[in-house]
């Protein structure tokens, strides 16, 4: 699977997608992620990509035509499965959606910065707007490498062990149960006996029933969409 990313700041990406699973998904060969400067399709000598906006107001826009040029570009290259724009305003990403779009083979990302893009590109070019969550970052960059590490993992073969994405907290919309490592007792605090007993099917229930009431107490919204199915 192959992400191209447009940014003004690419640094912004580089380290948490150079790390742990997603390195090791890069280096099996599972996922590609090319990063691309904004800047380098930037206007005139200042090599500008933003502007005031129309009618006035705080805040510069990015301009039209920096990214048209990019996009334009990369599209010369590739089929894009969507191309996505990281804003607060978009669709709110869930592991549904990561899961519709572990399937795809070639993403396009534009991180929005300033006060975002020009309206005209998000209708000539966005298919699918993103939002992490009810709260307004500094940039999209973050929002994107969300997504990549969300997505990533889904693909087949990048985690090691190929059944643990399913059993993730939201797979099922039910949050994962407790875990618990050694030592057996810590601070006078013992690890639930049923996870000694070597008894599989004993732990299975157990687990599950710890999910639905933690699923229940801590997110009830996700518990009803559970029972109703
Ligand atoms: N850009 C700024 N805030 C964002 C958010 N919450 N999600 C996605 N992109 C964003």
């Amino acid at each position: 699977m192959r992400f191209d990313i447009i940014s003004v700041l690419p640094e912004l990406l580089e380290s948490p997608l150079n790390h742990s699973i997603m390195q090791r998904a890069k280096n099996k060969g599972l996922l590609e992620v090319y990063l691309h400067n904004l800047r380098d399709y930037g206007l005139g000598r200042h090599k500008q990509v933003d502007d005031y906006q129309f009618g006035g107001g705080a805040g510069m826009v990015m301009k039209p035509e920096p990214l048209a040029a990019c996009i334009e570009n990369l599209k010369a290259g590739h089929t894009y499965d969507e191309i996505i724009y990281t804003s607060p305003d978009g669709v709110r990403l869930d592991q549904a959606l990561c899961n519709r779009l572990s399937m795809n083979q070639n993403l396009l990302v534009i991180c929005g910065h300033y006060k975002g893009v020009d309206e005209r590109i998000r209708e000539k070019y966005v298919t699918l707007e993103i939002s992490i969550g009810d709260y307004v970052l500094s940039g999209g960059e973050l929002a994107a490498a969300v997504l990549v590490d969300a997505v990533g993992r889904l693909i087949p073969g990048v985690l090691n062990d190929e059944t643990s994405a399913l059993f993730d907290s939201f797979q099922d919309d039910l949050l994962a149960p407790p875990v618990y490592t050694r030592p057996a007792e810590w601070e006078g605090m013992a690890v639930p006996e049923v996870l000694l007993s070597g008894n599989d099917k004993l732990i299975e229930e157990w687990r599950h029933e710890q999910s639905l009431e933690r699923t229940r107490s801590r997110r009830p919204d996700l518990y009803e969409r559970f029972v109703r199915g």
